[in-house]
């Protein structure tokens, strides 16, 4: 749960969605995608989506990400409208860092680059850009690689750079559509790890699409479960587990009890 949940006041919401759909396609020939009646992501919370491939993970994300529109419904981001209609509203969206999958350097840019390259589209002074790139840099522990191409990182550090890319102006929100699918299994508990502390050190509010479940249990505060298309929330776990958890709170019972739980459900629904 959020972690200032030891104080009074309610901790407001992030992100909020009313009755939100989305169907892709000529009438017709359309696909029903997604179907959320009611989800709340509150401030500093850490949520992770799950579910069957095709059931509108991916939908989900880039409709809060401001990259498509709902078909119906409503959508606010730190209490703003993100959609009037069709139109986006740039001022919820600048609130939002996105990470997905591949890293999507640009390769004709440094790393320190494309770190930056948000900030410059801003107009970000060139002075405040180089200071920014370092912080940044050291924040995600690629300190010292940002003359190189990305050509030159490994995966892991691609990943690295694309989160402090995310992180450069300062959003709210980081969305992260299976960040570290393709990275080896060491490389992905380490990624694991490092996340959770930038998270500590942050605050951000963190929505995370996997497909691994026990990747979801460690990192979440609440994982919520989708079902197939159109995708629906089926369930919702809160994780109980202190901060900042360990690699080795996976081998105790209760966590390995929750994954499970979780494994049968997606099995029953898939
Ligand atoms: N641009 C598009 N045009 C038409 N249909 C689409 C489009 N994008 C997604 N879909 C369909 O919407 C459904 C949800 O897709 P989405 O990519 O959101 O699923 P997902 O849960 O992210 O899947 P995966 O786990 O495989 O990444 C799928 O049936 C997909 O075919
Ligand atoms: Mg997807």
């Amino acid at each position: 749960m959020p972690r200032n949940n030891l104080t009074a006041a309610p901790v407001p919401a992030a992100i909020c969605l009313e009755q939100v759909d989305k169907w892709y396609g000529e009438f017709g020939q359309q696909v029903h995608a997604l179907d959320v009646t009611d989800l709340e992501v509150l401030q500093g919370e850490f949520v992770v989506l799950l579910g069957p491939s095709g059931c509108g993970k991916t939908t989900l994300l880039r409709m809060i990400g401001g990259l498509i529109a709902p078909s119906h419904g409503r959508l606010r981001v730190m209490e703003r409208d993100l959609w009037k209609g069709k139109t986006r509203q740039s001022d919820a969206v600048a609130d939002l860092g996105v990470v997905f999958q591949d890293a999507n350097l640009f390769p004709w840019l440094t790393v320190g680059q494309n770190i930056t390259l948000p900030l410059e589209l801003r107009g970000a002074p060139k002075d405040d850009c180089l200071a920014r790139v370092r912080e940044l840099a050291s924040l995600v522990g690629i300190a010292g690689f940002e003359q190189r191409w990305p050509r030159e990182l490994s995966g892991g550090m691609r990943q690295r750079a694309a989160i402090a890319r995310a992180l450069s102006y300062d959003p709210d929100i980081l969305l992260m559509d299976e960040p570290f699918g393709a990275l080896d299994a060491m490389t992905r508990d380490a990624m694991n790890i490092e996340l959770q502390t930038l998270w500590i050190k942050t605050a951000k509010t963190i929505v995370l699409v996997t497909h691994s479940i026990s990747e979801a249990v460690f990192l979440a505060d609440r994982v919520i479960l989708l079902s197939p298309r159109p995708g629906r929330i089926d369930t919702v776990v809160n994780i109980p587990f202190a901060r900042p958890r360990l690699l080795d709170t996976q081998t105790t019972t209760e966590f390995q009890s929750i994954v499970r739980d979780l494994r049968h459900r997606l099995d029953e629904i898939s």
